[in-house]
Order: C-alpha cells, then structure tokens, then sequence
C-alpha cells in the first residue's frame, strides 16, 4: 500500500478558482487541422509549487477538441519531448491507422517528429485522448485530454454541458509532481501507481456555478493511472445519461453506490438543480469522501422537470447465439501465481521479472504475443470470456469497438448490459463481454492501469 505524509488525496482549499478546459472546436471546416505539441511545461500543480509537466500545448488536461458526430478529425502531433510518443483517441471507433499503438498501428513520432492523425469520429459521447506511448509514465505526467463528440443536434448548449477530467497525481514531499517513484516495479506488480492529489481540469476543487431550474450535462473522465474512482450521483440527484460515451435508454438513477469509474471509463451525467445553495462531487474511493469539484447554484427557480434523453448510436448487436467463444486469462501479480507464462518467448521464472518487468500474463503471455488473441472475419460476433485469477481488480479496455457486458460472475450486470470500451474485472472474478468485430486492423486489448499494462496485461486481435 502506499502511504503519504498527506494521506488519501486530501484537498485543500483552492476555493475560487474556476478551471475551465481550453476549448478548441473545429466547427464545421473539416480542412481546420488543429495543432498537438507534446512538450515540457512548468506548472504549479499544487498551488505555488511548479511542477515540471508533459502536456499538449502547455495544458494539462490538454485542450478540450469537440466536433461533430461524423466529422473528419484532423490533428498534427508535433513531438517536442526528448523520447518517441503517440496518441490514442480512446474509445473512438476509428480507421485503425490512426489508433496511436507503436508499433503495432503506427511507428512511433520521434522527438522533433511530426504525426497526422486524420479520422472519423462516428459516435456522439465523451472521449479521450491521451499518450500511448510508455503510457504509464506519459499519462502521469499530463499527456492526456477530452474529445467531446457532440450530437447531430446537441441536447445541451455549450453552457450546459460540462467536462470534468478527474486526475489523482502523485506529489513528493515539496509538493511537485513526484517523478522519482515512476516505474517502481513494486507497484506494477500490485495495483499500479496511486497519488496522493485529486484535480479536476487540473485543478483542486474547481468551483463551477450553475442556473437553478436548468438542466445540466457534466462529463466525467477518469484519466488517473490506476485509481478506481467512486462516486455517489444519487446524494446530488445525478442521473445517469451514458457509459464510455455511449448513451442508456433513458436516463436512469443509479439506485446504488457507490458508482465506480475505472481508469479511462467515463459516465455522463444529468443534474437539475433547483433553487439555492452548493453541492460538491466527492471521490469516495478512500471511504471517507474527498471533495473534488463544488457547483454554486444561483437563482430561485425549482429544479427542471424537463425530459432529457439522447439518441443511441447505431452499433452492430452480437449476436450471442452464434459467436465465437474467445477465453483470456488473466494471471499474476503480487500474492498470486503467473503459471508458466513468457515474454518474448523467455519464460518469467526466478528473477527474470527483475529485468523484463513482467509480472503479469494473458493466456501465459506477457505483453503482446507473436499471434493474435483471435483472428476475426470482419461482421463476426465474439464472445470474450473473461477469467481474472489475479487478486486485483482491473479495467480492460478493447481498442476500435465498443462491446456490451454481458454476464458477471458474483453480481448481475446492474447497468442493463451498456456498451462500453472499458470494463471493470474484480479478483477472482469473469466476465463476458460481446461485441462485432468489424473494423480491420490490429486491436489492443489491455488492461488500462497503465503500470499492468506495461507489466504483461497487454495482448491483441486482429479483424481482417
Ligand atoms: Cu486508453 Cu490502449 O488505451
Ligand atoms: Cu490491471
């Protein structure tokens, strides 16, 4: 476990500022190519105290991208780090060309390097972007951002629709962002790196103010390294509107808690507050709640009644019935055993995680083996049993496709079997998720606490 002089992601008083993410729409000009720079940027994470950063454009989270469902995405990425990067448009059903992975969809951008991502973004939801190269180290240091897709008829104006980034980075004993403990193989070999200070948009407790009597979208995006956040919308009236982007038939109160957001997963919310007073939005993982972004709502009016529901996109149903039944075990980790698994063909036994750093293995093998997971005829149905033998839970994530969860061992699937691109696995426990392989290409399927990731939670599929 890891301890801190500050404890649990104790926040103090910010109070006041108002952190709005830089938004950068496209508009309509699908010429417009919007400008990425990954680079070195001092900025104070804990108020006072400069953090040397990795950002996008000297912002972290990086600028807010928005278009519309439909329209072609250009980005240049110039890479003004001193090592290769990329980036992932997570959970983007995209041409796989653009899927950022090195090596495996794109070669990665060396440093003064430029990359153009060029793609459709066919859903309507909140998104993300982030770094996919060493990631685990990239993301923590702030290479990540929102990519809001917006309705062919948005339901909310821009002043009703809010992206909160929530982030828990980790702080040395002056303050600044601690880098030294990066990588500790102690920590990928257990539930990956923690911190120790929430943000949200880069900010401790942003305050945002609200119209009561008005209804409200807020975006959530966990964009933490490994940490499993938790929520409570039923103490603040949230309704859930949508998982990974992808709406729920009806808005629907949760009617349990807590609401867990894995690493990379996001949940849409509708508030409609009514008259006077403040509510907060605390991150409960800890137990006791911390405070993590407040809303003062102005006005006298009583809450909306109105009727707020989003149109579904339109995504291939499996047919369960008759798909092919892909299993993927998952084993190792600290207190558990990794079977006779390998890394590049050498097999993980004695000390040799010490030099390769794997700790982990799917089917027996750590970190992207040599053949595909399964080899998929585009339009087929794939059930993908999920067995996780490790004592952890962890968040999958299946690159260029969304998927339904469809059972769960030791609980139902309470959200109605959403589509999502992430899924929370907890210890000793299956899953199974199903879904239409048809976008070709070379797929990631990983575990996105991004320390497991590079540790052996990482394999691939392929739909030809
Ligand atoms: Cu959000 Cu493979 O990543
Ligand atoms: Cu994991």
């Amino acid at each position: 476990t890891i301890t801190t002089r500050r404890g649990l992601l104790q926040a103090t008083a910010a109070a006041g500022v108002v952190a709005m993410v830089p938004r950068l729409a496209l508009g309509q000009a699908t010429s417009d190519v919007l400008e990425l720079a990954a680079e070195r940027t001092t900025l104070p994470l804990y108020p006072g105290v400069p953090s040397e950063l990795w950002t996008y454009n000297g912002v972290a989270p990086g600028p807010e991208i928005r278009v519309r469902k439909g329209e072609r995405v250009k980005v240049r990425l110039t890479n003004r780090l001193d090592e290769p990067t990329s980036i992932h448009w997570h959970g983007i059903r995209i041409d796989n060309a653009m899927d950022g992975v090195p090596d495996l969809t794109q070669a990665p951008v060396p440093p003064g390097g430029t990359f153009d991502y060029d793609f459709v973004a066919p859903d309507a939801g909140t998104f993300w972007y982030h770094a996919h190269t060493r990631s685990w180290d990239q993301v923590a240091r702030g290479l990540y951002g929102p990519l809001i897709v917006e309705e062919d008829e948005p339901v909310f104006d821009r002043e009703h629709d809010l992206t909160l980034v929530f982030d828990d980075w980790r702080l040395d004993g002056s303050d600044a962002l601690d880098t030294a403990s990066l990588g500790s193989l102690a920590e990928w070999a257990h539930g990956g790196r923690l911190g120790n200070w929430l943000t949200v948009n880069g900010t401790s407790v942003p305050e945002y103010t609200l119209r009561a009597g008005e209804a409200y979208r807020l975006r959530l995006v966990n964009a933490a390294n490994a940490r499993i956040m938790a929520f409570d919308p039923d103490s603040f009236g949230g309704l859930v509107l949508a998982y990974d982007g992808q709406a729920v038939p009806e808005p629907a109160r949760l009617g349990y808690a807590p609401l867990l957001l894995g690493p990379a997963q996001r949940v849409d919310l509708l508030v409609r507050p009514g008259r006077g007073g403040s509510f907060s939005i605390a991150e409960v993982s800890g137990g006791a709640g911390v405070e993590a972004v407040r809303f003062v709502v102005e006005g006298d009016a009583t809450a909306s009644q109105d009727l707020v529901r989003l149109v579904p996109n339109a995504i291939p149903e499996p047919d369960l019935e008759k798909a092919r039944q892909v299993r993927l075990d998952m084993r190792g980790g600290a207190m558990a055993d990794i079977g006779d698994a390998v890394h590049k063909g050498e097999p993980l036994v004695g000390e040799a995680f010490r030099r390769t750093r794997q700790v982990w293995a799917f089917n027996g093998v750590a970190n992207l083996a040599e053949e595909p997971l399964f080899s998929a005829a585009g339009g087929e149905s794939i059930v993908v049993e999920v067995h996780n033998a490790t004592v952890f839970p962890h968040a999958m994530h299946v690159h260029g496709h969304h998927f339904r969860v469809v059972e769960r061992s030791g609980s139902t699937v309470d959200e109605g079997a959403p589509w999502r691109d992430t899924f929370l696995i907890g210890p000793r426990q299956t899953t199974k998720i199903a879904f239409v392989a048809d976008n070709p290409g070379k797929w990631l399927l990983h575990c996105h606490m991004l320390e497991h990731a590079a540790a052996g939670m990482t394999t691939w599929f392929e739909v030809v």
